[in-house]
């Protein structure tokens, strides 16, 4: 017969082809207060479990018909947050670990007594409410996440572009009409909502790119292409403050995975950088290089000012710049954030080496996707 036990009772499921092992064990756990089923067969079991989804199952490893190990694979796929037990005769490390990996919490070698039959339910049970909770935290995070990101772009972003159309339409209707003061009091405050603006749109590419949705277009791409983007992008603000710029990249290099705007922005951002803090007459220099079969590398120099080698571990922190309050370019603070975000999602890097008075380089590296075919003499084709 079957016992199915009390809804608030915690639901244990035995699944063992030994009669007498079945029936102890259920004597034990139902001692215990805990509800038990048993089936002497694996199909049997497999049926119980997707009828009762019981909290946790001990399942023999060695059984006529469906072996266990067929049995821990289909309930971790069936069952949320079920605790699977391995029960077994000999217990190898291979079988514990094959266990392990198809989703089993534990093994229990046999024989075992009462002891260890009720010190493993319990702290199965105590596994599984913790691994419910923090599914059910890390869901109350996401869902925070996503009303935050929603809050920002609704209650934050819409009033602001109200506020710079209405700047906009005082200097078309009556711009003429101001004195220079008032325009200059009209144009500061056009500026800060700009700044508000742009900092609200990096802050919100960062958030979605930690819930995933602004790299989901992952492409096989030639990063020289991003790059003469990013250069095309860049080269007029450098013209102008006359910088030169200039890219150096071997002939042919294999494409990468990845998402082509999200891989422009973050060039573009660290070219941004560099224009910043390079002076008139400086030069910054793209370089792409393949490193070996594995990775490909571009770094990004330039002979600017260079970081303090105390605030280098810092740049990449959101909002952070290295002269605080005093930065005279203009910022969030959050570029770097973004280009660090943007090269994880990519399974690359990013380092910074830098020298103050002489210059800061900035290194991507890139793994070349394995599916990539290799000649040979491992030339990467
Ligand atoms: N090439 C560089 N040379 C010197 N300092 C740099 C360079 N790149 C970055 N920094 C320093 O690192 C800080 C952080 O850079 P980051 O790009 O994250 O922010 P930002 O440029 O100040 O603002 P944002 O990019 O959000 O508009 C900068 O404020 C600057 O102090
Ligand atoms: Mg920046």
């Amino acid at each position: 017969m079957i016992m199915t036990g009390k809804s608030e009772k915690r639901l244990i499921l035995i699944i063992d082809d030994e009669e007498v092992l079945r029936d102890g064990c259920k004597q034990v756990l139902e001692k215990c207060g805990y509800g038990v089923l048993t089936a002497g067969q694996g199909n049997e079991g497999v049926m119980l479990a997707r009828k009762y989804t019981p909290d946790m199952a001990f399942i023999d490893l060695k059984m006529p018909n469906m072996s266990g190990m067929e049995i821990i694979e289909i309930l971790s796929r069936d069952i949320p947050d079920i605790v699977l037990v391995m029960i077994t005769g000999f217990a190898t490390i291979v079988s514990a670990v094959e266990a392990m990996q198809k989703g089993a919490y534990d093994y229990l070698p046999k024989p075992f007594n009462p002891d260890q039959l009720r010190a493993l339910t319990k702290r199965g049970l105590e596994h599984r409410n913790l691994k419910i909770e923090t599914k059910r935290l890390r869901e109350e995070k996401d869902q925070m996440e996503r009303n935050f990101i929603t809050f920002v772009s609704h209650e934050m972003r819409s009033p602001l572009v109200v506020i710079r159309q209405y700047i906009e339409a005082l200097n078309a209707i009556a711009g003429d009409r101001f004195e220079q003061d008032v325009k200059e009091i009209i144009e500061r405050c056009a500026k800060r909502v700009h700044n508000l603006e742009d900092m609200i749109a990096h802050w919100l590419d960062i958030s979605r790119i930690e819930n995933g949705s602004l790299t989901q277009q992952k492409v096989s791409l030639n990063l020289d292409s991003i790059i003469s983007r990013s250069v095309e992008e860049m080269a007029p603000l450098c013209r102008k403050k006359g910088i030169a710029l200039e890219i150096n990249s071997p002939r042919s290099l294999p494409p990468i995975t990845g998402d082509t705007e999200s891989l422009v922005r973050v060039f573009t951002n660290i070219i941004g950088n560099a224009t910043k803090y390079t002076p008139q007459g400086g030069k910054i220099t793209v370089s792409v290089k393949k490193n070996d079969e594995y990775y490909i590398t571009a770094s990004i120099s330039d002979s600017g000012t260079g970081i303090p080698p105390e605030k280098l571990p810092l740049i990449f922190e959101p909002f952070y710049r290295c002269a605080g309050k005093n930065e005279k370019h203009g910022g969030s603070g959050l570029g770097l954030t973004f280009c660090k975000k943007i090269m994880e999602s990519h399974s690359g890097m990013i380092d910074v080496s830098s020298r103050e008075g002489e210059g800061t380089t900035f290194v991507l590296t890139f793994p070349v996707p394995i599916n990539t075919k290799r000649n040979g003499s491992g030339e990467i084709s």
